[in-house]
């Protein structure tokens, strides 16, 4: 993305819009100057008398801009969040060697190589705006889905969503990088399982991080940067499962619940998130800190970060002693996307839920019972469904132990907005998917808030749930 040239062109196209203005209020006068025989009306007064030519007058020209600065933006922005890596292949290509593992011996890589049909099973996706002819021999079943080099064929096609190869002059993979749409898109399975439209801000809940992290021949990144050996660092990446991973992690090194389970949380859509003011599971910050966060720190872009919260060595032990807390990259590739990133995110809607994915008579009453008796709009206030203001509550107040509280700044959980629930069902709620399915949700509300909820209306209450 040039920056210059856009701001340059930008300038171009006010300039062009301001001259015209000036023709047209130029031709209005004189037309004006005719009609009455009079001096044309002063160049700072329009027909209402109220303000100038390129003042409140322009409001029209203003408009204008505004609408093409959001078309722009959102363009620019959809483009990073699908594929732009921030300059990660140093990590992911030159330090992990992921991509060696990818391609396979038999093309220049390491190991067996990832069919598409082994990539599929960790949940990666792939993107059908494939061309025709590839189209047509997956249809007749001519292409073979068992061979890495298929993979390979599908990342120079840039189809592999959330993953980007780069190839050099003889067709070999020499490196790669990821990007948010990896964790944060899915596709509607349109073609194939795994295989379909994007569907950007959907959390891919079966894209399993740490397995596919862990094909990574060289992992000496993270024994050094955990204190632990390779084989420790490979039970970590195992043990988060499907539809997680462990932000924390490189933070403060905890890869584990005081009760032995995974410390890893749920990946959480990436829609809805318009009006929202903190955001993760444990408002970390607002979109745009995490985004620059994850760029910098997960995703191992190149850019610049500022969180001196990072330095507390207590808590953050492995941030503090790694100056993550202050990142300076010698290239910043980063800071200049994250404007068109966030507003890309806030364009994002939560889905609308299916005709007939829930009963409207029991949701119309779970309505009721959630601005009502249940007390839940208290906290999930509609139509946001988080609160406007400070989102933000103590483990105590919603009846769950502190772990994951205490490995952020606030030591809180954050409300989490409802819309589109229904979307990520699989892998449970709450941020560590603890609950797996919404009435085990409302469950722990009835006995936690004493509501006394009869069976009925619990039910009423989930069916409200799924038509958010
Ligand atoms: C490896 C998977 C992964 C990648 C890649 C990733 N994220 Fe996330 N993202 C997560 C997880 C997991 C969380 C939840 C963290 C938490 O709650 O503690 C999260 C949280 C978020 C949230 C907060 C959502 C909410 O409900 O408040 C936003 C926004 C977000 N990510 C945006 C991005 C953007 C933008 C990128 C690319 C720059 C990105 N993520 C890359 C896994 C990922
Ligand atoms: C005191 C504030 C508060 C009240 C009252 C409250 N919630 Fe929540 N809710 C939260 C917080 C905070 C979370 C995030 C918990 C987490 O991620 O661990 C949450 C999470 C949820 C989730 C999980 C969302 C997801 O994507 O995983 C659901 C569903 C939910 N609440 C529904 C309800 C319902 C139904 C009620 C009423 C019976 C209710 N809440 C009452 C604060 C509240």
């Amino acid at each position: 993305m040039n920056v210059h040239s856009k701001s340059g062109s930008r300038r171009w196209f006010t300039t062009a819009v301001l001259l015209r203005t000036a023709l047209i209020g130029g031709v209005i006068s004189a037309f004006g100057m005719i009609l009455v025989g009079s001096r044309p009306a002063s160049a700072t007064q329009s027909a209402d008398g109220s303000s100038s030519w390129f003042g409140n007058g322009g409001g029209d020209n203003s408009d204008r801009e505004i609408r093409e600065h959001a078309r722009k933006m959102m363009n620019e922005g959809r483009k990073v969040f699908r594929h732009d890596t921030f300059g990660d292949e140093a990590f992911w290509g030159d330090t992990l060697r992921l991509h060696q593992a990818l391609a396979g011996k038999a093309n220049g890589g390491v190991g067996p190589g990832v069919s598409p049909a082994t990539a599929l099973a960790v949940g990666l996706k792939v993107d059908v705006a494939l061309p025709e002819k590839l189209v047509k021999q997956l249809e007749k079943g001519e292409v073979d889905l068992n061979d890495p080099a298929t993979t390979l064929a599908l990342l120079k096609l840039d189809s592999v969503v959330g993953v980007t190869g780069s190839f050099d002059s003889g067709n070999r993979l020499v490196s790669m990088g990821i990007q948010c749409a990896l964790c944060h898109s899915t596709v509607d399975d349109s073609f194939a399982p795994g295989i379909g439209r994007r569907l950007d801000g959907w959390p891919n809940r079966d894209l399993n991080v740490g397995a596919i992290v862990g094909l990574a021949p060289d992992l000496t990144y993270f024994s050094n940067l955990l204190g632990v050996d390779d084989a420790t660092v490979r039970t970590v990446l195992n043990s988060w499962g499907p539809g997680k991973f462990d932000a924390a992690l490189a933070l403060d090194g905890k890869a584990f619940r005081p009760d032995g389970s995974s410390a890893a949380t749920l990946i959480p859509p990436a829609f809805g998130l318009a009006g929202v003011n903190l955001h993760t599971s444990t408002g970390w910050g607002g979109v745009s800190h995490w985004n620059a966060f994850v760029a910098n720190l997960e995703m191992h872009g190149k850019g610049t970060f500022y969180d001196p919260r990072l330095d507390d060595s207590a808590k953050f032990p492995v941030a503090a002693a790694n100056g993550f807390g202050n990142v300076r990259s010698e290239e910043d590739l980063i800071t200049s996307k994250l404007a068109a990133l966030h507003f890309y995110q806030l364009a994002i809607p939560a889905p609308e839920p299916p005709r007939g994915s829930f009963d409207r008579e029991r949701a119309k009453r779970g309505q009721d019972l959630f601005n009502g008796k249940a007390d839940c709009a208290r906290c999930h206030v509609p139509p946001l469904f988080t609160e406007p203001g400070w989102n933000m509550h103590t483990p105590a107040e919603i009846g769950i132990d502190d772990f994951q509280a205490m490995r952020s700044p606030d030591e809180r959980y954050r409300t989490t907005p409802l819309k589109g629930l229904w979307a990520h069902q699989k892998g449970g709620f709450y941020h560590d998917g603890r609950f797996p399915a919404l009435i085990d949700v409302v469950d722990h509300y009835d006995g936690f808030l004493g509501l006394s909820l009869s069976p009925s209306e619990k039910a009423d209450l989930v069916e409200y749930l799924k038509s958010l």
